[in-house]
């Protein structure tokens, strides 16, 4: 596994090419490192967005990017100082570094997801290479074990900690309600009402964590009332409505009080249409990075009156720290206790890495789709 070259999926931006290359396996472990034999890399729309060369930084001082964030990985080589782990464990590493300002309070508390300078680096997105590639060396302190039984999902585990920060930010920022009127909807099962704007794979597994919290959990999303999405939104208990079938003026008046509007589609019209629905001391969470376009005209007098008579709070929400992670492998274990088929179905296909260009373009179609590496050795 040491010998022969690797492949990688690496994109070239001066050039506008992304292509398989060969690199030779990486270095020695340092002390404090470990050697990861990658086994699933998940793609999302960040990757499709850097494979058409509107966002992504390779290194610095190289051309090109080595892509993918959304990991699962077997520990394969210790460092002589790692303790936490064995080989043979399996491991989702952590997207964002640090940045080096000694003034970045953030960085310095390992709270990168909170960098106050912008010059954070993510795996496979920003300033270092990914995990779309044979093998990684990863430091330690970035890693965090996942249980054996999770091996088929596991993949899903970095998507998911994008809700588990949101649900930790909520939690915080709802602190200013008085007494049980809190989000607390565990204390009274169904009390408070969700809707999820999307339902790709961060606006499944937000319902998904939304759903275990307690919530009544709708969904709102393009496919169709009988798609398999819409079918993993009902096996968790929560409803899906079409937007062939409805607008949502309909959907906001069937929910009541709208407490939590969690958008996870990055488009932004959608988005501030659907800000005029959120209810009394509810809030309003963004996760999507909608790409440039063009402006759109929405009502700002009507939103800005329903912000200060409703109480309302829009949150904006950005990667994950340590605590997201341990999180999100928790609340992956539960789902998979009560929800084993949804979430599996969640990963609708698995290629080898040579699909990359059909997954990246997205022409393959499907919720999460997943580039599984060294299934027979050779990559
Ligand atoms: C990743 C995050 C990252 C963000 C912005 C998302 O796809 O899941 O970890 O911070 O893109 O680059
Ligand atoms: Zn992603």
């Amino acid at each position: 596994m040491y010998g022969g070259d690797m492949k990688a999926v690496a994109v070239f931006p001066a050039t506008k090419r992304i292509d398989i290359i060969d690199q030779p396996p990486p270095k020695d472990v340092q002390p404090s490192e470990v050697r990861l034999k990658m086994l699933e890399v998940g793609i999302c729309g960040t990757d499709k967005e850097i494979a058409s060369f509107q966002y992504g930084t390779p290194p610095e001082g190289s051309d090109h990017l080595v892509i993918g964030h959304e990991s699962l990985a077997e520990i394969y080589d210790l460092g002589s100082g790692v303790s936490k782990f064995s080989k043979g464990d399996l491991v989702v590493s952590m997207v964002r570094r640090p940045c080096h300002h000694p003034e970045c309070i953030p960085c310095r508390l390992g709270r990168q997801d909170f960098c106050t300078t912008g010059d954070y680096i993510e795996r496979g997105i920003k300033g270092i290479d990914g995990f779309m590639t044979g093998q990684v060396i990863d430091q330690e302190k970035y890693l965090h074990k996942v249980p054996r039984e999770l091996r088929d999902v596991g993949v899903l585990v970095e998507p998911l900690t994008i809700a588990e920060k949101a649900l930790f930010q909520l939690d915080a920022v709802q602190r200013r309600l008085p007494g049980d009127f809190q989000h607390q909807p565990a204390r009274s099962e169904g009390s408070h009402n969700a809707l999820v704007l999307g339902a790709g794979p961060v606006g499944l597994l937000g319902c998904m964590a939304l759903a275990a919290k307690g919530y009544r959990t709708n969904a709102f999303s393009r496919e169709a009332k009988d798609s398999r999405k819409a079918k993993i939104v009902e096996a968790i208990g929560a409803r899906y409505f079409s937007a062939e079938t409805y607008k949502l003026p309909q959907v906001a008046e069937e929910i009541g009080n709208i407490d939590l509007i969690y958008e996870a589609t990055g488009a932004s019209g959608l988005a501030f249409d659907a800000l005029g629905y959120l209810g009394i001391n509810a809030v309003f969470i963004f996760t999507g990075v909608p790409g440039r376009k063009a402006p759109v005209s929405v009502d700002t007098a009507l939103l800005m009156r329903n912000m200060v008579l409703k109480n309302q709070l829009l949150l904006g929400t950005v990667n994950a720290g340590a605590d997201a992670y341990e999180a999100a492998i928790r609340s992956l274990g539960t789902f998979m206790k009560r929800w084993p088929d949804a979430v599996r179905s969640v990963i609708t296909g698995r290629f080898p890495i040579e699909s990359y260009h059909d997954l990246l373009s997205g022409k393959s179609g499907g919720i999460k789709n997943v580039i599984r590496l060294n299934a027979d050795g050779t990559n």
